[in-house]
């Protein structure tokens, strides 16, 4: 995407009470992903000079998207939240004065923007793609805003418009009943001209409700000057905004459908789609059949593979490969031309070539080709305090119900018999039995169950 001549300002400097959370609002994760880097994603696709207002948990969330781009150059910025709160007071600055921040009509617009057109975002914003912001950004007026028109319009900032002309935001608390009935809502997307914010925001005052600077009083302000705003209308799919954990689980609907429907424009097979589950970070190659309940999660890849009923997939690659059904792939598994069945649990396992059918768990290991896993074969990985490894060669059968004791390394073409448990290497060639023999006591069934053998007695 070509860049925009738009500077454009996220606001994520609010407290997010309405989430009741002990963790930030914009660090709420849909589809694995942090809600407010759906929005600096969008913003980076649109513009060099992308700014992010911050006060709530700031240190934390600068952390994690510090983290996240590390090579993207973002500007943040601290809000004075004490004296200026609100998204209004989100850019604004008091005129310092003997070290006192003064208040009140001595606000200046907060920071330096690049450009002189610049776009402000909400925070708790994800689902608003970069395509439809900048259809926004081409709309020629010193002020643009974006409307949505709801049945249910519970929470939002009402619009007044009178004789075509937008001229005032009413916020909900605000709102007489009268307002209060008005569906045409507030989007919180709007696109500023520079000067329009270095003219308004210092006349923003907090006479309302919440005791706030609000960012949407500069456009009552700017109408009262004659200056024209003009209004957008989108869509609730993609201007929703995230306040409480309903939301942000109805928001999460919207970008699993998303990336459900992308998966099958590239050619993916999902049975029952609205059963599955998949991440921001997950890739899929080649022509895949996901069946229904299955959850993808975390950065995958999933090259032409076919994951049966209810598998869970964790940050892992699982190349031409079939899994589950009802298998757990934990992250850092790789595997190739592999067959898992249900009930196997792999992690950080190399597996290559492989027929592991029921019931295993292999961890921290590595099989090559032709290897075939009994059914409840056990990788005993972890000895108390530290984890190690289990290395397998080619062509090695295990057979059922093996403890593989690790550290451990098995030679190709080695054969374990069923029962094992296996606590030295072993060498190309070995037959491996560690198992005790077999003691069968005749007549032992009758003293066990003395009365049982004489009801047989007795009928025979
Ligand atoms: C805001 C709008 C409302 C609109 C709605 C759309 C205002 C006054 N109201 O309401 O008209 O319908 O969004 O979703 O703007 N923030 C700060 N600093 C603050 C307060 C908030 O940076 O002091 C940030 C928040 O982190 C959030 C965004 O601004 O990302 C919006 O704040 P929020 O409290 O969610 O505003 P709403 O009440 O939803
Ligand atoms: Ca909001």
């Amino acid at each position: 995407m070509k860049k925009t001549n738009v500077s454009i300002v996220i606001l994520a400097a609010g407290a997010g009470t309405r989430m009741k959370s002990q963790m930030p609002k914009v660090l709420h994760k849909i589809c694995g992903k942090e809600m407010l880097f759906y929005s600096i994603d969008e913003a980076l696709a649109m513009s060099d000079d992308v700014h992010i207002v911050l006060f709530h948990y700031a240190e934390m969330i600068k952390e994690r998207i510090l983290a996240y781009y590390p090579h993207q150059s973002l500007q943040f910025h601290i809000q004075d939240h004490q004296h200026y709160p609100g998204t209004g007071g989100a850019l604004m600055r008091g005129n310092k004065e003997n070290n006192e921040l003064s208040y009140k009509g001595q606000a200046k617009a907060l920071f330096s923007c690049q450009y002189e057109e610049i776009l402000i975002l909400n925070g708790d914003m994800p689902l608003v793609r970069s395509h439809t912001l900048c259809k926004l950004c081409e709309v020629q007026a010193k002020v643009v805003m974006s409307i949505l028109h709801l049945s249910n319009p519970d929470g939002y900032g009402r619009v007044l418009i009178e004789s075509g002309k937008v001229c005032k935001i009413v916020e909900q608390k605000d709102a007489t009943d009268e307002e209060l009935k008005i569906c045409d809502v507030n989007a919180g997307v709007y696109k500023f001209h520079k000067s329009i914010l270095e003219t308004y925001l210092p006349k923003l005052n907090n006479n309302n409700q919440q005791k706030e600077f609000y960012l949407t009083d500069v456009i009552a302000l700017a109408y009262l000057d004659q200056v024209d705003v003009l209004a957008l209308e989108v869509e609730e799919e993609e201007f929703m905004g995230v306040n409480s954990k309903f939301e942000l689980s109805q928001a999460q609907e919207v970008m699993l459908h998303r990336l459900r429907h992308q998966a099958m424009k590239e050619g993916v097979i999902m049975q029952l789609p609205h059963t599955i589950y998949i991440e921001s970070g997950v890739r899929f190659s080649g022509e895949c059949v996901i069946e229904q309940g299955v959850q993808i999660l975390g950065q995958c890849e999933i090259i032409e593979s076919h994951i049966k009923a209810h598998s869970v997939i964790e940050s892992s690659i699982i190349d031409h490969s079939d899994v589950g059904p009802l298998a757990h792939i934990r992250p850092k598994s790789h595997l190739i031309r592999t067959h898992i069945g249900n009930f196997v649990e792999t992690k950080s396992a190399n597996l290559d070539g492989v027929k592991a059918g029921h019931l295993s768990y292999l961890g921290d290991c590595e099989i090559k080709k032709g290897s075939n896993i009994g059914a409840g074969v056990i990788t005993c990985n972890y000895d108390g305090k530290s984890k190690h490894r289990t290395l397998i060669g080619e062509n090695v059968f295990v057979g059922s119900d093996v403890q593989l004791v690790a550290p451990l390394c098995i030679e190709s073409n080695v054969l374990i018999g069923a029962g094992s448990t296996v606590t030295k290497n072993a060498s190309q060639g070995d037959l491996v039995l560690s198992r005790t023999s077999q003691k069968n006591i005749p007549n032992g069934f009758d003293k066990f169950f003395p009365s049982q053998s004489n009801e047989r007695k007795h009928n025979e």
